[in-house]
């Protein structure tokens, strides 16, 4: 069988875990405590993938536009230009909401099926290979009827991976150990689960990552420390900073 085409994060440290990067199509929950570095990490995984010929779309649901070019314009990865030629997408959820008429505060799961039709058209017209959605959690903390949350997740995964479309779901973990997302259901329905956490280490945070899951590929299932610098993101084995750290 031919190996199965890699879709290469360009964060440094990961793709040499994964052998090579994530297996193309692959939906990914990308889990952690806030603070952890998931957004930066996803917009690095875009800006990467569209400076090589790869759009990507960012589904903003947490924060408003404005403010996350700001916060991401301090990075040296970040290269606002790519938005300008169309190769990177920043969508504000809470926009596409008004747009579609969903305007309460509870949604039905008709009203999630919408919003999943809204995403999948996205990805179609603006030819997109890399997407992040931050977050999944708080897509499904507005589902009135929280059995239907795997039914999204499953059908999201479904759409995105038929379409070629690698996608991070970002989730929010509210810091109970030995759990993935929110709801106990996503992480069942994904292909893979990147795990970021904070560690105390000698009266510091350390922030750590690991990839506890991912379908198509051998991978390392070590803890990393992920190191995040006005560059971007840095994944070291935790025993070498250990040494090199202290
Ligand atoms: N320019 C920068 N250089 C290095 N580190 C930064 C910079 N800007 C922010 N940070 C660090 O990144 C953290 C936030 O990262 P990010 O927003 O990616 O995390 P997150 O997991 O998405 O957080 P949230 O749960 O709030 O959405 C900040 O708390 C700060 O420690
Ligand atoms: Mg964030």
């Amino acid at each position: 069988m031919p190996a199965r085409k890699r879709c290469v994060t360009g964060i440094e440290g990961l793709d040499a875990a994964l052998n090579g990067g994530i297996p193309e199509g692959n939906v990914v929950l990308l889990s952690g405590a806030c603070g952890t570095g998931k957004t930066t990490l996803g917009i690095e995984y875009l800006t990467y993938g569209a400076a090589r010929g790869e759009n990507g779309v960012y589904f903003s649901v947490t924060e408003p536009y404005e403010k996350l070019l700001e916060n991401m314009r301090a990075f040296s990865f970040f290269t606002e230009n790519l938005i300008e030629e169309n190769k990177l997408f920043i969508i504000d959820v809470s926009l596409l909401y008004n747009r579609l008429g969903l305007l309460g505060e509870d949604r039905t799961i008709e009203d999630i099926d919408t919003l999943l039709w809204a995403l999948i058209d996205t990805v179609r017209a603006l030819h997109i290979k890399r997407a992040v959605i931050d977050s999944i959690t708080a897509i499904c903390s507005r589902l009135a009827q929280p059995s239907k949350i795997r039914e999204l997740v499953f059908n999201l995964s479904r759409m995105f991976t038929h379409f070629g479309v690698t996608t991070l779901l970002i989730s929010e973990l509210a810091g109970s150990a030995g759990r993935y997302s929110t709801y106990d259901v996503e992480e069942a329905v994904s292909d893979g689960i990147i795990l970021q956490e904070d560690v105390e280490r000698m009266g510091n945070m350390m922030r750590t990552i690991q990839i506890i899951k991912m379908r198509g590929t051998a991978h390392s299932r070590a803890k990393y420390v992920m190191d995040l610098s006005t560059e971007g993101a840095l994944m070291v084995p935790l025993l070498k900073w250990g040494l090199s750290g202290e």
